[in-house]
């Protein structure tokens, strides 16, 4: 532990966006993010190398702009926090380079940070954040994972996707139904119009204990329906609302039973599906019956951002961690590997 004051500078380059931040002593001074969905969209999807490519471009001017906004000076900084995984490698490399070199040349520590403990503390970032214990929902496009949070660095997975994440879930029927990507807002905004009471998909893994999930049936239970159907705009949003109720009402049943499996009443929710409204009152529908407390990041915060990066490793660096003399980027990390020691 130190006492000296903290100014930490966070940059996140995982996917498809590049992320900056500075969290201080005094909380979150400054974020930017440049997002590269215009770029992928006309791909349909993510393409790893262009990703790569943009990272390079746009981090140094993102630095420069969180520095400017914040009225501080590079030299101020007392540390570094930066992705290392998991994520796409080339895109990790990216914001480690960048975040290395500059701790050396700075002669600061840096610390690797784990994407998912990013996005599991970033409801930490608002004015009123969750005390621990909690159990936090982490629904992204990579995954979806309950997990028990002790304190920061004590999590123990309960449950996870068998098959496909839910975001990935979302990407892929929002494709299916021609929507475009990035496929979550899009299925999601379809949905509004949609009749919730034509079709009806599966709650999936809930009928039998356990809180893992699998959400791949329900993207062929998608592509089933529109296939006996005319996919006119009125079916494409049926099946929408339809599936993302399922989605929803499924992740709630699972909360709700991890919630009493673990005895505690308070649940974090968090990843880019924790932007999703239905997502949302669904589970504070539930929250009300069980008198369960939930958090949420900001909008803006539930999908990759800098903020959670800069956050996630301001506790670390607090707690004496920082990063060894070898560079390493990890596309693959379960967050079980990431317990700090414990304290006595
Ligand atoms: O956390 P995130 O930005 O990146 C990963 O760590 O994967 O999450 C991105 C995922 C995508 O699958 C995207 O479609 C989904 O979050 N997403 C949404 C919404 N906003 C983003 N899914 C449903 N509804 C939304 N409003
Ligand atoms: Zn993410």
């Amino acid at each position: 532990m130190t006492n000296q004051p903290q100014l930490i500078l966070g940059i996140e380059t995982s996917c498809d966006e590049t992320g900056v931040a500075l969290y201080g002593d005094k909380g979150l001074l400054a974020d930017a993010l440049y997002s590269q969905i215009e770029m992928h969209a006309e791909y349909g999807g993510v393409v790893p190398e262009l990703a790569s490519r943009d990272h390079v471009r746009k981090l140094i001017p993102l630095i420069e702009q969180c520095v400017t906004k914040a009225h501080v000076t590079r030299e101020d900084l007392t540390g570094i926090a930066y992705t290392t995984g998991p994520g796409l490698i080339g895109a990790l490399f990216a914001g480690v380079s960048v975040a290395r070199s500059l701790a050396y040349a700075l002669n600061i520590p840096s610390i690797g940070v784990h994407h998912m403990e990013g996005h599991l503390l970033a409801p930490m970032l608002e004015n009123n954040p969750p005390s621990f214990p909690f159990v936090a929902l982490l629904v992204s496009g990579g995954h979806t994972q309950l997990i028990k949070v002790g304190q920061v660095g004590e999590y123990e997975l309960l449950g996870e996707s068998l098959d496909d994440a839910a975001g990935e879930a979302f990407d892929k029927t929002a494709k299916l139904l021609k929507l475009g990507y990035p496929g979550g807002p899009a299925l999601a905004a379809c949905a509004e119009k949609g009749n919730p009471k034509r079709f009806n998909f599966p709650r999936p893994m809930t009928n039998r204990p356990g809180l893992d999930f699998s959400f791949s049936g329900l993207k062929t239970f998608a592509l089933t329906t529109s296939q006996q159907n005319t996919l006119d705009e009125q079916t494409c949003a049926d099946i929408a609302r339809a599936f993302e109720e399922a989605v929803a009402e499924t992740l709630a049943i699972k909360c709700k039973r991890a919630l009493m499996q673990t005895g505690l009443s308070t649940l974090v929710v968090a990843g880019g599906v924790s932007a999703n409204k239905r997502l949302r009152s669904t589970l504070n529908q539930m929250g009300k019956e069980t008198g369960a407390e939930i958090f949420y990041p900001r909008h803006e915060f539930c999908t990759d951002n800098g903020a959670m990066i800069a956050f996630a490793g301001y506790q670390r660096l607090l707690a004496g961690e920082h990063d060894a003399l070898h560079i390493k980027a990890r596309p693959r990390w379960p967050l079980s590997e990431l317990n700090l020691p414990q304290k006595k």
